[in-house]
């Protein structure tokens, strides 16, 4: 992307967010009603309809997943009208699918782009350990120093007694052992059932009942995370984390090092990030979508642009009649 920086130029953000937005809106008459895969699906198509409008050249890096599981936003799929600019995209129309089934907090519908080839691809590895936390504290983020010690760090930093640090978690098996060492450390942990994006957004936002982000989840989240991170400062750490032998050796036989330690920089390299999530269901970071009249709803988005660093919430009200009839379909509810 070239850019003449004697004038504002596009912040493609802004027309991110009708992206978000109408992926929130189209899955949100699924909240609570028990099927994820029908979410999904509806996020899916709201956000496939408003990216039409969406004049770019970009390629899907972080999807559904493979062209034959994934109809739509599938991995390598081209997206735009091919005009500049050429861009990686980073989409999960519903993240935490079961979140949203079960009418619980903190699914969101979010997508990220940078420029063309400079998002992190994650292959064939599903899982990454990760640890995310605001600026003040990203010089203490280490995956291979023991947990309780990089609490203590931050509870000395931050001028706190060690009681006060709050880790959130996936509440997963698999988290057991660093669960009990962040507890005998003396801190505290917030477990949550799925969505660690939204946990990402909070470990490093302002004010945040959070101090850390810690644990294993999706590796396409990882990278998702760190465009937004790109843009509202902090940092997070990946590793990748191969759920058993073969997908070890499909990793390394693709050239992945799967001891490598990455970065937000490794995560997305390029500099000029646009990033956009609107709540499905109420977070602690954003709102969801609710149903004020029979008629209407509202949504609240985050808007971000990592080159200006300008950080958006957007709330908006909509009018479902006339989006309806816009569409010509029953996509917003
Ligand atoms: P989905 O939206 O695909 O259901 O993912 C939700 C999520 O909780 C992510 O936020 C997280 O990174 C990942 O799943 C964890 O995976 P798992 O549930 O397999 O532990």
């Amino acid at each position: 992307m070239t850019q003449d920086h004697t004038r504002p130029d596009r912040n493609l953000a802004l027309e991110l967010v009708r992206v978000t937005e109408s992926a929130a809106l189209a899955c949100a008459p699924l909240v609570g009603r028990g099927d994820k895969e029908a979410a999904d699906q509806a996020a899916v198509d709201g956000m496939r309809y408003a990216l039409h409008s969406v004049r770019m050249d970009g390629t899907v890096v972080i999807g559904e997943g493979e062209k034959d599981e994934a109809p739509m936003l599938y991995n390598g799929e081209h997206i735009g009208d091919g005009s500049p600019p050429e861009v990686d995209i980073a989409v999960d129309p519903l993240e935490g699918t079961t979140l949203a089934a079960h009418g619980m907090p903190s699914a969101l519908a979010v997508i990220a782009l940078s420029a063309k080839g400079t998002m992190f691809d994650p292959g064939p590895c599903v899982y990454m350990e990760k640890m995310a936390g605001a600026q003040e504290i990203s010089d203490l983020l280490d995956l291979d120093r023991p947990l309780a010690e990089t609490v203590e760090l931050i509870a000395q930093r931050k001028g706190h007694q060690i009681g006060d640090v709050m880790v959130v978690v996936l509440d997963r098996p698999r988290h057991e052992q660093g669960i009990k060492e962040i507890r005998e450390a003396g801190a505290r942990v917030r477990l949550i059932a799925h969505g660690d994006v939204s946990a990402a957004l909070l470990a490093v936002s302002e004010r945040s009942p959070v101090d850390l982000l810690w644990g294993i989840g999706g590796t396409p989240e990882g990278v998702i995370s760190a465009a937004a991170i790109k843009c509202m400062g902090g940092q997070i750490l990946g590793r990748l984390w191969p759920r058993n032998d073969e997908e070890r050796k499909a990793a390394l036989d693709a050239g992945y090092d799967v001891s490598r330690i990455l970065d937000r920089d490794d995560l997305v390299s390029g500099d000029d990030i646009f990033f956009s999530a609107t709540g499905v269901t109420d977070g602690d970071v954003l709102q969801g979508v609710r149903y004020p009249s029979a008629g209407g709803a509202t949504t609240e988005s985050l808007v971000m642009r990592s080159r200006s660093g300008t950080v958006r919430r957007i709330r908006a009200t909509h009018d479902r009649t006339k989006l309806r009839a816009l569409g010509g379909h029953d996509r917003f509810g």
